[in-house]
């Protein structure tokens, strides 16, 4: 689908125009009103119409923004998504979008549309033999909007690079094929790239990779991407987790778990979308992209509860359940990312399913110590439209992974307080001299759903990806 931002267009023309309107109608032509409101369409967030088209369009569709003055980004995202959904059921090929609610929202609206048609038009069918899909969007609006625009163009292309490689299988995407891709990107966008094999992991004392990937024909990898552009004043370091497939290992997962569980290399996509964001508006911040990958699986070598592992940084760990992989592989990443010395360290992992539990699939869990950080994202994600709640990284709960026989367990005493001691677990391997400030992200909730939410499809989500671009770009 390509999507244009015309500011000139003297003609509208297309098979048909999404127009957004707020509550109540005010701004709508008698005639057409009555039609509306005959169609129970009022003008109410999520809300669409269709009415036939006369003239240049053989359609028209209303969306609703809501109430005039309560207007906000993730509303004309949304209005957006439904408009270009409705386009496609009804099999159109050219679209014109006109910006929503641009009076109330300045250049924003033009962010949010861009963003809404293209997260709304998004899906998985590469596999598909029927392939429907729109030709064309023309979003009309005025020319100082364009930066605005391209900015959120930027930044949905980069959240569907990511559901695309989230929502391939596990046969597809191995950890070898994750490297590939990273290089590839690497390549496009002037990137360094490192990929250390399994010699490579041994030299660099790697023993949660090693560990989690010895079950797996597929051998790990690590990913190291560097952005460095002249006149960076700030070092960030992102680490996302890439579990290509998560069977629990021989801690096997039940069957109801196990499915969608090719899912858990969604925090590893995630930096990926970050950096080709990153590698196309270019912004002065030094970043480093940081994939421990592997497939955790049962087999003869694969590892065991009860081993013991030390980390490069003299912790060590007693494995209680091989299902609490994430962590194991983080843990080297988290070292290795705290001696590029960064002024901030984020990670992102579809860490555990007791964050599901405690927010439900719409919210991200949110761990770090820093107040200032804290605040920011949660401004940012509320923009963005991709849900966080800060959780706390309760010191009374580290008694719950204090280890019998060495420094740490994986996995907490007992089942209480599960996204909290996961975090008090990464926390262990994140060196407080050498970073200044460090979050974590657990996006097992919205990183992958089973039903559609909002502009998403069901699948992949993308998230973190615009929040963490939005907190870069400053
Ligand atoms: N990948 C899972 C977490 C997960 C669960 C992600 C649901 C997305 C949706 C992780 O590796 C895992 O299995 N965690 C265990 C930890 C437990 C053994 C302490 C869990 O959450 O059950
Ligand atoms: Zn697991
Ligand atoms: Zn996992």
């Amino acid at each position: 689908m390509k999507v244009e931002f015309k500011s000139e267009l003297k003609a509208k023309k297309g098979d048909l125009l999404i127009t957004g309107v707020y509550e109540g109608l005010k701004e709508v032509e008698k005639e057409e009103k009555e039609k509306l409101k005959a169609l129970s369409f009022n003008g109410k967030v999520g809300e669409v119409a269709v009415l036939p088209g006369s003239g240049a369009f053989k359609a028209f569709v209303y969306v609703g923004l809501g109430k005039k003055g309560e207007l906000t980004q993730d509303k004309v995202r949304l209005a957006a998504a439904k408009g270009i959904k409705k386009a496609e059921a009804l099999k159109a090929k050219s679209v014109v979008c006109e910006l929503l609610g641009e009076d109330k929202l300045k250049e924003f609206s033009a962010k949010a549309v861009a963003e809404g048609l293209i997260l709304g038009a998004y899906s998985f069918n590469k596999y598909k033999e029927e392939k429907v899909s729109l030709s064309k969007v023309v979003v009309a609006g005025k020319e100082e909007y364009r930066k605005s625009f391209n900015l959120g163009k930027v930044l949905a292309e980069a959240t569907n690079f990511t559901r695309d490689i989230v929502n391939e299988p596990g046969n597809v995407i191995t950890p070898e094929k994750l490297a590939q891709i990273a290089k590839e990107l690497s390549k496009e966008m002037g990137f360094e790239c490192k990929v250390f094999d399994e010699k490579k992991l041994e030299k660099n004392k790697m023993v949660g990779i090693l560990t989690v990937g010895r079950g797996s024909s597929n051998p790990p990898r690590f990913i190291h991407i560097a952005y460095k552009p002249k006149g960076a004043k700030k070092r960030v370091v992102l680490v996302g987790k890439g579990v290509t497939f998560d069977s629990g290992g021989l801690n096997v997962k039940p069957e109801q778990y196990m499915k969608t569980m090719k899912s858990d290399k969604a925090g590893a996509c995630a930096v990926l979308g970050i950096m080709k964001a990153l590698g196309e508006l270019k912004p002065k911040v030094e970043v480093h992209a940081l994939i421990p990958t592997v497939e955790n699986m049962p087999d003869g070598k694969a590892y065991r509860p009860d081993d013991i592992i030390t980390y490069k940084n003299g912790v060590s760990v007693e494995v209680h359940s091989t299902d609490a992989e994430g962590r194991l592989i983080l843990a080297d990443a988290l070292i290795y990312g705290s001696e590029l010395e960064p002024d901030l360290m984020v990670d992102m992992a579809t860490l555990t399913g007791a964050c599901v539990v405690a927010l439900g699939h719409y919210t991200s869990g949110l761990f770090t110590e820093d107040d200032k950080l804290a605040k920011e994202l949660e401004r940012i994600s509320k923009e963005t439209g991709e849900k966080l709640w800060r959780l706390p990284l309760d010191e009374d709960l580290e008694e719950e992974i204090k280890g019998t026989y060495s420094t740490v367990q994986n996995v907490g005493k007992s089942r209480y307080g599960g996204a909290i001691t996961a975090a008090l677990f990464l926390r262990k391997f994140v060196n407080k001299d050498k970073v200044r400030s460090w979050a974590h992200l657990d996006i097992a909730g919205p990183a992958f759903l089973s039903k559609p939410w909002k502009y998403y499809c069901e699948g992949a989500t993308g998230q973190p990806v615009r929040t963490v671009v939005e907190l870069l770009l400053g």
